[in-house]
């Protein structure tokens, strides 16, 4: 059974077969008949690069639905439930459609609701984390569902529980999120919102204006997965000390940069790698976004490995020419 329909990256490669679960009784009952080892879980597909056959049967999380749960929350707040398999694009526009404020900023980023969680994704500001309530996941060794608060799942820079300690031993088949009903304060203070806003000659943004904004924005520099197969950003930006940044500045003093805590600092990859010349690049199918070179790109009928060497050349000439690691935020298989 090819996967090139459910990887974003486009790759065609093999699973034994796909088995889509609709329900978390569904999802239950396969981890019983099969062996954790047997089965490779995918959600939306959006940050994985499949670089060879897999010999397991996939499992396709495909859970649906919205529920307004009563927890204890503000008065100008809501709980609200969503299944796992929910397009996480589609949520944004539903909250927008529905008034719900929080997660504007995040439209239009691949992937699923349920996947969302395991690398805290982030975009123009904001994190999953800050309108994270709980989560509800299956455990891949006994079936049991458990639920994971926000402290619990120690989400940090694309970073969660679900990455480190409990890495590939639960299923995530919900997320609740506390979002606003009124008095939204939107988070525009990342430069390319503010500009666009300004561009438009919006004063007092509403949550439709900043979801508007961030869609301009990544559709001009974002490629599209429908039209050229991509991940987003393949690696995550590096987190260096201050001595190390001072450095970086000495021979490079236009090198962009964002403070991180009181004493590191974080550097755009996108950056380092157009500075060593790969902008835009093309090796075969294998390529480097030309607007944003942080993202790698199937122009076609690339192999995942093709991409997963490119990733490699990037990574050593970034070593050699900067002295930094850069690392994948993509998971490689
Ligand atoms: N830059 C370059 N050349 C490039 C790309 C970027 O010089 O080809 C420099 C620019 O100077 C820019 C800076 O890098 O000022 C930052 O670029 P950008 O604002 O596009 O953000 P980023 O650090 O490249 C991160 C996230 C994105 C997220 C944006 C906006 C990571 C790994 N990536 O990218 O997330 O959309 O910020 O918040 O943190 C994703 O995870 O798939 C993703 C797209």
């Amino acid at each position: 059974f090819s996967l090139k329909e459910y990887n974003t990256f486009g790759i065609d490669v093999k699973a034994l077969a796909i088995l889509s679960v609709t329900s978390v009784s569904d999802l239950q009952d396969v981890l019983q008949e099969k062996e954790a080892s047997e089965l490779f879980v995918i959600g939306g597909g959006s940050n994985m690069l499949l670089t060879k056959d897999i010999n397991k049967y996939a499992v396709h999380i495909n859970i649906k639905g919205y529920t307004i749960v009563d927890l204890p929350c503000g008065e100008n707040e809501i709980i609200l439930k969503v299944a796992g398999g929910e397009n996480w694009h589609d949520f944004v526009l539903y909250c927008i459609n529905h008034g719900y404020g929080g997660v504007e900023n995040l439209s239009l980023i691949p992937g699923n609701v349920g996947t969302a969680p395991i690398q805290n994704i982030g975009a123009y500001g904001v994190e999953l984390k800050d309108v994270f309530y709980e989560c509800e996941a299956v455990s891949r060794d006994d079936g049991s569902l458990k639920t994971f608060s926000l402290e619990d799942c120690a989400f940090g820079y694309r970073d969660s529980i679900f990455k480190t300690t409990l890495k590939d031993q639960y299923v995530i088949t919900s997320v609740t999120f506390k979002l606003t009903t009124k008095n939204h304060e939107v988070k525009t203070a990342y430069g390319a919102i503010a500009d666009t806003l300004r561009e438009q000659g919006i004063t007092t943004p509403t949550i439709k204006d900043v979801s508007d904004a961030v869609i301009k924005i990544r559709q001009a520099k974002l490629p599209d997965p429908k039209e050229i197969g991509n991940s987003g950003s393949f690696f995550k930006n590096p987190v260096i000390s201050q001595a190390a940044f001072s450095a970086l500045r000495k021979k490079y003093p236009d090198a962009p940069y964002y403070p991180v805590g009181s004493d590191q600092i974080k550097v755009p990859a996108g950056w380092l790698i157009e500075q060593a010349g790969f902008k835009g690049k093309r090796f075969g199918d294998a390529g480097v976004h030309d607007k944003q070179a942080l993202v790698l790109v199937n122009h076609g009928n690339a192999t995942g490995s093709e991409i997963w060497d490119l990733a490699l050349k990037i990574q050593d000439s970034i070593k050699v020419k900067f002295g930094l690691i850069i690392t994948p935020e993509v998971n490689v298989f």
